[in-house]
């Protein structure tokens, strides 16, 4: 969902988000991540322009989460971070709420600079962290239909042994 209605979160809403992100499995419970929850209108604006497309509905959203982590505290930084903020997105559709995944992670702004940088330098984050990703949230603005299922894939799945074509 990358359009929104006016409407704000709740309190409750946000800690529910918070809680499922906090609850998120990490290998060896490393729990590398941090999560900066943004609903300051100047700083969403200003995360909307993190890259060069793909960001701009940020400006918009009533919420962003912002996911961070520290490649120091874990080799699998990015698998934790992304299961994280995976699980704020089914925790959003769990509230009956909406979001989008922005890539932050080897993405550039319009100007040439590191998406992360600009992530960075916006919201004061320490040099250790990285930025994987911005999961905008909040109320659905739009209709959308579920997902075709004509349109999977099954050829993607194999059984046993991986098949050229996929399972007959
Ligand atoms: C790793 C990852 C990165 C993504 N990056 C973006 C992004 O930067 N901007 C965006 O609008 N959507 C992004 N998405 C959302 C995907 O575009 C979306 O899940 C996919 O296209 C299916 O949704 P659609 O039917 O709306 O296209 C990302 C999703 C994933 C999993």
């Amino acid at each position: 969902m990358r359009r929104f209605t006016e409407e704000e979160l709740t309190q409750e809403q946000v800690v529910a988000l918070m809680k499922a992100a906090l609850m998120a499995p990490s290998s060896k419970r490393s729990t590398p991540w941090q999560f900066i929850v943004v609903d300051d209108k100047e700083l969403l604006l200003q995360l909307s322009l993190c890259k060069a497309q793909g960001s701009q509905f940020l400006a918009d959203a009533p919420l962003a989460v912002v996911v961070a982590a520290d490649p120091l505290a874990s080799d699998v930084w990015i698998e934790d971070a992304s299961i994280a903020a995976i699980y704020v997105q089914l925790q959003a559709e769990d509230l009956g709420l909406g979001s989008c995944w922005v890539q932050v992670r080897e993405r550039y702004t319009q100007t040439g600079i590191p998406s992360d940088d600009y992530v960075h330098n916006v919201l004061n984050l320490p040099l250790q962290l990285q930025t994987v990703c911005i999961i905008a949230v909040g109320h659905k603005g739009m209709e959308r239909k579920p997902f075709n299922e004509e349109f999977l894939q099954w050829e993607k799945i194999h059984l046993n042994r991986y098949q050229e074509g996929g399972q007959e």
